[in-house]
């Protein structure tokens, strides 16, 4: 608990908090992480599900994972922790959420900065003619998938699979809060996926203190994390929350 208040001290002193997040956030909102004993990734390769050449291949069958997720997607609420980073953002010490995360669970949460590093699920978007339209509920019900109203070519959810590049935007706007933050929140994620996980060193390397919630350690715990907290996000965020108020 010490540590703990040391941190809402420091948020309180410094501000200029950036938060990343990974899908360690959404559990509780009931989407499962990609790694980890339940992780997505155990019942799907992701090289066969998640790199853009076997989209291409055979979209099909990556159709079955999107739909999958969609559902979950849909369905899903913010935690108690999405909701603690938008109560942050409302009292003035959070100035960005830079996720991994496509839920679009962020924004949900009342959160206005939030730069989606690896897209989002609420557009389709053709691959070949790049033109989108939104990912509706309708559109799981359109077998074997939804097509390009232009090009009859398979849409995908406008999400960056493996082996594209990161939105330009998103690289720009990141690497900057990234420079900038004082206090960089690394919440839920295995911080294994680049560039992505370069986020936090560079925050570090600019003098930012590094405060990451896991429930397991990641490469950054013993390398550039200050105060580590052990556990679920939806219960310290919401405890540094109230320490602030
Ligand atoms: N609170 C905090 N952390 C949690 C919780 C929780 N309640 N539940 C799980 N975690 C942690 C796990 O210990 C793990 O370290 O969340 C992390 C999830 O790791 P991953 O499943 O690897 O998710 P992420 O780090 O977001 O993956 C990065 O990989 O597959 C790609 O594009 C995908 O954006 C994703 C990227």
């Amino acid at each position: 608990m010490e540590d703990l208040k040391k941190v809402a001290e420091i948020v309180k002193e410094k501000g200029q908090v950036v938060a990343f997040t990974g899908a360690g956030i959404s559990v509780e909102s009931g989407i499962p992480t990609f790694r980890g004993a339940q992780g997505l990734w155990e019942r799907y390769d992701p090289d066969e599900y998640a790199h853009i050449r076997s989209f291409l291949r055979n979209p099909e069958k990556v159709w079955m994972m999107l739909r999958e997720m969609a559902y979950l997607i849909f369905e899903a609420k913010p935690s108690p922790a999405h909701l603690a980073l938008g109560e942050l953002e409302r009292m003035g010490f959070l100035r960005a959420v830079i996720t991994q995360n496509v839920d679009g669970l962020h924004h949900e949460a009342g959160n206005k900065n939030v730069i989606e590093y690896h897209g989002n699920h609420r557009w389709l978007v053709c691959p070949s003619c790049h033109s989108k339209k939104p990912f509706t509920r309708e559109s799981l019900n359109v077998f074997p998938y939804p097509r390009c109203e232009r090009c009859e070519r398979a849409l995908k959810p406008d999400v960056v699979f493996f082996g594209e590049s990161i939105p330009l935007d998103a690289m720009i706007r990141a690497n900057e809060e990234a420079k900038n933050c004082k206090v960089m929140l690394i919440i839920g994620t295995s911080g294994v996926v680049y560039p992505a996980a370069e986020i936090p060193y560079i925050s570090k390397a600019y003098g930012a203190t590094i405060v990451e919630i896991n429930l397991e350690r990641t490469p950054f715990t013993n390398s550039i994390t200050d105060y580590f907290f052990a556990g679920s996000a939806s219960t310290y965020l919401p405890e540094i929350v109230k320490l602030l108020k």
